[in-house]
């Protein structure tokens, strides 16, 4: 690991906006599990989490939108986090935060009905694990248990295959698929959610469209 990065973690360790939830303490719930309003961010806001946030340019911008709400990025990559963190930080931005931990311990992190809302921001496709892709039912079952009933879940990706994937998945499982897109940027305005999600673009859409691929987007709940 390059020394800059090294240094990058030891900071890390330091960013009152970030936190820690690692494998080797999954046995055990995290510190803040069913009380990140009350003893983080000290008010009664709902909380929206973006999974597989990276630099956490979804979790920055609603933050900026909504500063009524309160948002987590989550990502196990403490480089990418650390990004998130500093950019947050610049901004002077208290309503946003970040967890580094595995999506897979998501229900050790946040109590039932802890979550008013999910974002999943350009997530590894994992062509041949389709028990790793975070549209999978088995995570779907983890978000279940820490969403507020109705709780909106959105998934932005370039991949066609991941879209489909978890269209499938919704209409196995009867959740209720609330607006679908295999190309968002050609659609017109579709109401609520249109401007987060067409004016919002992370480092990964970035990529993307630059390569001229077409960005999905799904909206639902479980
Ligand atoms: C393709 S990147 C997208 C990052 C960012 N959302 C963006 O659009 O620029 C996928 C991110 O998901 C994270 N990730 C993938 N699987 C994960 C898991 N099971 N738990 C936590 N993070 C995960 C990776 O570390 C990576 O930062």
């Amino acid at each position: 690991m390059p020394k800059n990065k090294l240094q990058r973690f030891a900071e890390l360790r330091t960013f009152a906006n970030v936190h820690e939830f690692l494998f080797n303490e999954r046995e055990n719930n995290f510190k803040l599990k069913g009380k990140w309003n009350k003893e983080y961010f000290k008010n009664n806001n709902p909380i929206v989490l973006e999974l597989g946030c990276g630099k956490g340019e979804y979790s920055i911008g609603l933050a900026e939108r909504y500063p009524n709400k309160n948002f987590i990025g989550v990502d196990i990559k403490g480089a990418r986090i650390w990004r998130g963190s500093k950019n947050a930080q610049e901004k002077n931005l208290k309503n946003v935060s970040f967890l580094r931990t595995q999506v897979e311990f998501i229900e050790g992190c946040f109590e039932k009905d802890e979550v008013s809302e999910i974002w999943i921001t350009f997530p590894d496709p994992q062509p041949n694990k389709e028990k790793k892709r975070l549209t999978h039912l088995i995570f779907l079952n983890r978000y279940k248990n820490i969403l507020q009933q109705g709780g909106i879940i959105h998934l932005k990706t370039d991949s066609l295959e991941l879209h489909e994937f978890t269209l499938e998945v919704i209409a196995e499982n009867k959740f209720t698929k609330i607006y679908s897109t295999a190309d968002l940027y050609s659609e017109s305005n579709f109401g609520e959610n249109w401007a987060e999600a067409t004016e919002l673009k992370t480092h990964y859409e970035k990529l993307f469209t630059d390569k001229g691929k077409k960005i999905t987007y799904l909206k639902f709940q479980l």
